[in-house]
């Protein structure tokens, strides 16, 4: 059966740095299936020869140690450009022509919208104009990829949804999120519901609170214009972020299965507690960093934030009391994302500690997303020739070294492939969509209400603002980074509450 990969925006960067690339992969590891094309519609003239020469250099740059040139040859012959506008139906009949077969047979079509987000509904309502959304046949299908950011609000992400769903139904919609591509960040779901002996203890009988942490050192890169409208909250939070909490706290799925798995993260998004407008300054933090007034294509009186933290509750049977910290921020001092489970201390401390370890003698389990993708446990264990007093000890494992010969893939090698064969788990639904954006914009009006928290400035290379520190401070709680963890030597972890 044919299968055309069709990806709109195919001169970006996107598809340049990422989906071929990732599609290149699959084809090494012989995943993509038979017959397979892949069109690049793009409105610039190119023809096929000089697209698959940008498509080489792409891999040369991203993929190097990957690079085969029998393999590339072979997988050459699959791509192709379609020069195309967007706004004319006259290009998606000639691109129909390019995908149906001729002779009746199923024929399947895979349409990515790596393309500004104002152009999503054109692009759909021309697709269906040229008859390219229906199914030809009876067991082909055909499906839509959309890029965030998905609105940048509720409203807007609604009006987005009900364009779309006027020519597809929700099950030919794959939002991405491309954090939900990241093996360690289905190794959650592994690590919650593959082992017994976690489960028992997730819930607030046994946990005192949870942090996430999603750091960048980058900034805002080329991106300024758009990131100066859009702010950290959007760009981050209302995707990533609200994802790794969902996934982190919600209850076990009936299966791995799409409608399974998001029935019980929306769950959790639809229990996540309202922040009231004259509670921001309690619950949220917003930074900015030193310079970013003065990157290139950004308002010199920006008021855009750059960081966030926010600190929340979840109002379920599982969770009730049980704080979340959250925070991302870019140029930060660490590329990290890391989920911290700090569980609550033996309800009798018997033995000693050793001098100035007070708050470090809770167990924690912590889960690197990335960039050193591993789980470490942190326990308390007796010192050696030291009566009884105990000190926290690890239990780590790295992913790159149990399993180094199978390097991580990115992730979209694998929502790509799942998008392919229907598999729409790792794709976001578009109620979570609209439950993510209630929240977000819920702390948004908090932060041009009266009660807004200051935008605090930080240092580039610092873990963000000093009221992101305050927010767990208040609470007699420390952010991990500032833990034993990272201690350096001769520091006993003593940390006092201003
Ligand atoms: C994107 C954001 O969704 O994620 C970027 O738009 C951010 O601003 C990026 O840099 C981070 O992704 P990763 O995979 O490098 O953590």
């Amino acid at each position: 059966m044919k299968k055309s990969i069709v990806i709109f925006g195919a001169s970006g960067d996107l598809t340049y740095r990422k989906l071929i690339p990732a599609l290149y992969m699959n084809f090494r590891k012989r995943r993509l299936p038979a017959d397979t094309q892949i069109i690049g519609f793009s409105r610039r003239p190119l023809s096929d020869d000089a697209f698959r020469d940008k498509m080489k250099e792409g891999l040369l740059a991203f993929v190097p140690a990957e690079f085969a040139q029998d393999e590339w040859e072979s997988f050459a012959r699959l791509l192709s450009y379609h020069p195309g506008d967007v706004e004319k139906l006259n290009d998606y009949l000639a691109l129909a022509g390019k995908i149906n077969s001729t002779d009746g047979e199923d024929a399947d079509g895979l349409f990515y919208l790596a393309i500004a987000p104002k152009f999503y509904p054109i692009v759909v309502r021309k697709l269906d104009e040229a008859r390219l959304l229906t199914p030809m046949g009876k067991v082909g299908y055909r499906r839509i990829v959309v890029e965030k950011p998905f609105g940048s609000d509720l409203q807007t992400a609604e009006s987005l949804n009900d364009e779309l769903l006027k020519v597809v139904s929700e099950d030919q919609i794959y939002r991405i999120d491309h954090y939900l591509g990241k093996e360690t960040v289905q190794n959650i779901l592994v690590l919650r519901f593959g082992n017994a002996i976690f489960e028992p203890l997730w819930n607030r009988n046994y946990i005192d609170h949870v942090q996430i942490t999603v750091a960048e050192t980058v900034g805002v890169e080329h991106r300024a214009e758009f990131y100066d409208q859009t702010g950290l909250l959007r760009d981050m939070f209302q995707n990533h972020v609200l994802q790794l909490l969902a996934l982190v706290a919600m209850e076990p799925p009936v299966a791995i299965e799409a409608n399974a798995l998001r029935d019980e993260k929306v769950k959790v998004l639809r229990s996540i507690r309202e922040i009231p407008e004259e509670m921001s300054s309690r619950f949220t933090v917003r930074g900015q960093y030193h310079g970013y007034r003065d990157e290139p294509g950004v308002n010199p009186h920006s008021e855009t934030e750059t960081f966030a933290a926010v600190q929340l509750f979840l109002d379920n049977w599982r969770w009730q009391g049980v704080p979340f910290y959250l925070r991302s921020g870019k140029m930060l001092k660490e590329k990290l994302t890391e989920i911290v489970i700090r569980f609550r201390r033996p309800p009798l401390q018997m033995f000693d500690v050793l001098s100035g370890v007070t708050e470090l003698s809770t167990n924690h389990l912590s889960i690197t997303i990335q960039p050193d993708e591993g789980i470490h446990l942190r326990f308390m264990t007796k010192v050696p020739d030291g009566g009884m007093m105990m000190r926290p000890a690890e239990l780590d494992f790295h992913y790159s070294e149990t399993f180094h010969e199978t390097p991580i893939p990115e992730s979209y090698e694998r929502l790509l492939l799942d998008a392919l064969n229907g598999d729409a788990s790792l794709f976001a639904r578009k109620d979570e969509i609209g439950l993510a954006w209630k929240f977000i914009d819920g702390i948004r009006r908090g932060w041009i209400g009266e009660a807004a928290p200051a935008l605090q400035p930080y240092e580039q290379g610092s873990w963000g603002p000093p009221g992101a520190d305050r927010l767990l401070w208040k609470d007699s709680r420390w952010w991990e980074q500032e833990d034993t963890l990272h201690r350096s030597e001769g520091d006993s972890g003593e940390r006092t509450v201003p």
